[in-house]
């Protein structure tokens, strides 16, 4: 008897919370939550050297963060401290990692804790695509796809995420991909990549949940293409509602996520409908609705990152 008390309370407590989570989320659309404020925390952020990561280095920049910019490319990296400085960041460090290199991350980490001090917000974007068939693509190409997509974030969060528990404290934000939610023909390794991310990232945030670590906050970013370069000469059929996206409007978004504290981030929205449709559409439906948004031949013209001269 006391023990069917006991579930019925357990049922209104689970449905009462529930219905206040729900209000939350609705009363965020009439009023958007508050940012938060990132000026002085340590920011690191890889592949900091081009594109998004140098975009997101600038807008931590202007909010007065602290910079940590790891890349593999020294000279682009330092390019994006010196635009960082003129931005307006009072502290920046820039060093050289190749974050696919395990022992790497761990000595290039150790070095920052000595000569910054602990990571509060961990941008894990440094990525790179081979954009070819699967039985086209060389073995190593795919297993660094898989390094540095995906196997550096385990490192960098061994690394920092301790220290944030030590301080329940922390944002550890993951630069996923639409990859990273739908397959795509001709992108097999760089997917696989990128749901490993996803994956990551999520089981993290559960872990930490679980763990009652409120203080530390996940995002985790899947947006389309964008104009960086990464995906050059690929296309989109539909523009309106698939347009490959904008730099500085991704980054936008992204910094608003983080500061809102956001889980989940896709761009553009219709990515939201995408994955709805994905939850319960007969596969040969959902094939026939991709041909037709042209996605199997969205890498037809793909020539990737051009290398500076
Ligand atoms: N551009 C897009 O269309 C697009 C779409 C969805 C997701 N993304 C993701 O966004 C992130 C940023 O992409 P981007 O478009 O700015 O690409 P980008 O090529 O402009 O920049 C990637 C940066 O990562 C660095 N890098 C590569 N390997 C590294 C390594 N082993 N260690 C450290 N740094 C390394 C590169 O030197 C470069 O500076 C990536 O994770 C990418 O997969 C990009």
């Amino acid at each position: 008897m006391s023990s069917n008390l006991e579930s019925a309370k357990d049922l209104l407590v689970f449905l009462g919370k529930s219905l206040l989570s729900i209000l939350e989320v609705l009363l965020s659309y009439v009023i958007p939550k508050q940012r938060k404020n990132v000026a002085g925390e340590i920011v690191l952020i890889t592949g900091s050297g081009s594109g998004l990561g140098r975009l997101l280095a600038l807008q931590f920049a202007r909010l007065g963060s602290v910079l940590v910019l790891w890349d593999v490319n020294k000279e682009a990296n330092e390019e994006t401290c010196q635009l960082a400085r003129e931005a307006g960041a009072a502290r920046v460090h820039a060093y050289i990692c190749d974050c696919s290199r395990k022992e790497e991350v761990y000595s290039v980490a150790d070095q920052v804790k000595k000569e910054v001090g602990d990571v509060s917000i961990l941008i894990n974007n440094a990525g790179i695509v081979t954009g070819r068939k699967f039985l086209e693509c060389p073995d190593d190409l795919m297993e660094k796809s898989l390094d540095v997509n995906f196997k550096a974030h385990l490192w960098t969060y061994k690394a920092f995420l301790p220290a944030m528990i030590a301080n329940n404290h922390g944002h550890l934000v993951c630069i996923s991909s639409s990859a990273g939610l739908i397959g795509v023909n001709g992108l097999a390794d760089y997917c696989a990549s990128k749901f490993a991310a996803v994956g990551f990232a999520e089981s993290m945030f559960v872990e930490l949940f679980a763990l009652k670590q409120k203080g530390i906050k996940t995002t985790i970013v899947c947006p389309f293409f964008i104009k960086t370069g990464m995906f050059e000469g690929c296309t989109t059929k539909w523009p309106t509602l698939l347009p490959i996206l904008d730099p500085e409007y991704a980054v936008r978004k992204i910094v608003d996520a983080i500061l809102q504290e956001t889980l989940y981030l896709y761009m553009p929205k219709f990515l939201y409908f995408t994955m709805f449709l994905k939850s319960f559409l007969p596969i040969k439906t959902g094939m026939l609705l991709a041909d037709y948004l042209g996605i199997f031949h969205v890498m037809d013209g793909f020539s990737g990152q051009k290398k500076k001269a």
